[in-house]
């Protein structure tokens, strides 16, 4: 298997105020194509901020990050940008959707940098909202559906691109426990059937149990 990410002795240190907060202390990872991966550790270990290397919305400060087979160190902002739309999805603790928009139309958006007219873009949409179980709410607004739907509604967003890798930060965290267990049932689910790979942060023991492999952070080292 080739890899998506490969991670090689990587550090992210933080300037605040003049004070350097170390975040990250040198770490090596390599997400496989396809992979499972549970990322737990303690509130302040480093998970947000070694989610954020991994999916190219932030440098490391020393070490080698590769992403589908590009060395980020060499690629100005744009070409990372682009980089971050072909090979990344995010969903986040706290969904992050347009709120004065539809489902369908936030689910489209990632797919204007792909050169596609608007009708292709939303029949792409509305297909992943049909694969989510959302294809009775294209036209609802985000703050006409429950969590555990706008949920639904970043997941769809997020693989809308067809990603290699899903980068999902506690993507449960704001869920209650029956909603976000059919969000987890849903990510295993795409793992499965479209072999994108996760790569999941939780609190949760037993949803790290479910992982393929569990990677453990503390102060911002692999333990
Ligand atoms: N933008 C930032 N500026 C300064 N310090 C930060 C910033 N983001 C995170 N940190 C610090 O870096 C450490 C790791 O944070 P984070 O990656 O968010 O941990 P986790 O997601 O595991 O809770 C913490 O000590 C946090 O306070
Ligand atoms: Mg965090």
């Amino acid at each position: 298997m080739t890899a998506a990410i490969e991670a090689t002795g990587v550090t992210r240190t933080y300037e605040l105020d003049g004070v350097r907060v170390p975040a990250l202390r040198g770490v090596s990872l390599t997400v496989p194509e396809g992979d499972y991966v549970a990322l737990v550790g303690p509130s302040g270990s480093g998970k947000s901020t070694l989610m954020h290397l991994l999916g190219g919305l932030d440098r490391p400060t020393s070490g080698r990050l590769v992403i589908g087979g590009r060395d980020v160190s060499r690629l100005d902002p744009a070409d990372l940008a682009r980089l971050r739309n072909e090979t990344i999805g995010f969903v986040f603790q706290a969904f992050h959707l347009l709120p004065r928009t539809s489902a369908v139309d936030n689910v489209a958006l990632p797919l204007v940098y792909r050169g596609l007219g608007a009708r292709q873009r939303r029949a792409r949409a509305a297909a992943m909202l049909e694969r989510v179980g959302l294809g009775h709410r294209l036209g609802h607004r985000p703050n006409q559906l429950s969590g555990g739907e706008q949920q639904r509604v970043a997941i769809a967003r997020a693989l809308v691109t067809d990603p290699a890798v899903l980068l999902a930060d506690e993507p449960t965290g704001n869920l209650d426990s029956a909603t976000g267990q059919s969000v987890l049932a849903l990510l295993e689910a795409l793992n499965a059937d479209s072999g994108v790979a996760v790569v999941l942060v939780t609190h949760d023991r037993e949803v790290a149990a479910r992982a393929r492999r569990q990677i453990v952070l503390r102060d911002g080292v692999i333990v």
